[in-house]
């Protein structure tokens, strides 16, 4: 995990991370604080290539731009071909993709245990996801190209207990990174149960 001291911004460029960090840090904060963060979103990444111009090149695949208790600002980049585990995050979620593009498997809570399938959103470029609290999902990059966004949690993600779950078996693990390691698999190896294919 890296964790960004200070973002430098492109002077060539009119995309600005550090206003836009502080744009989300006061949207957060408002009454109806998912609709305001989505709507930045929505406003950012309709230019993806002024974000792709103005976005430093992050060296880790998952950055935290920035984090306290009531917003985490994260940058993920999830690279062709790999599908990562299923996991919650205990707090509303809102995606924006600036660059390639990916699948994300929604899962919910099987009343008969386990987890279930719920859906399925393919999301590209310009495109915005906004999940709940509750929400389950993997993220598969489905591009050539890595597929990078700006991820925005109402809350401390890096505080919160959170799970990681086996889609084969239903099973809740704890969120640690051996557990992570372990359920990455590559895309083209079925993720789901035979009978949610
Ligand atoms: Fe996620």
């Amino acid at each position: 995990m890296q964790r960004t001291k200070s973002v430098t911004n492109s002077t060539r460029d009119t995309f600005n991370l550090e206003l836009l960090l502080e744009r989300l840090r006061n949207a957060a904060i408002k009454p109806d604080a998912a609709k305001a963060v989505r709507i930045i979103l929505e406003q950012t990444v309709s230019d993806p290539a002024q974000v792709i111009s103005g976005m430093p090149e992050f060296e880790e695949n998952d950055v935290i731009l920035f984090e306290d208790d009531t917003v985490s600002i994260w940058h993920s980049r999830f690279m062709p071909s790999v599908t990562v585990p299923a996991h919650d995050h205990k707090m509303s979620a809102t995606i924006g993709v600036y660059r390639g593009s990916e699948r994300n498997d929604l899962f919910e809570n099987d009343p008969a245990g386990g987890i279930r399938i719920s859906g399925k959103v393919e999301l590209s470029a310009g495109d915005v996801l906004s999940i709940g609290p509750s929400a389950i999902h993997t993220v598969t990059c489905i591009s050539d190209e890595p597929c990078c966004g700006i991820h925005v949690y109402l809350g401390n993600l890096s505080k919160v207990e959170r799970s990681l779950f086996d889609v084969n078996t239903g099973v809740a693990l704890p969120f640690t990174d051996e557990n992570y390691n372990r359920l990455m698999c590559p895309a083209d190896q079925s993720i789901l149960p035979p009978d949610q294919k």
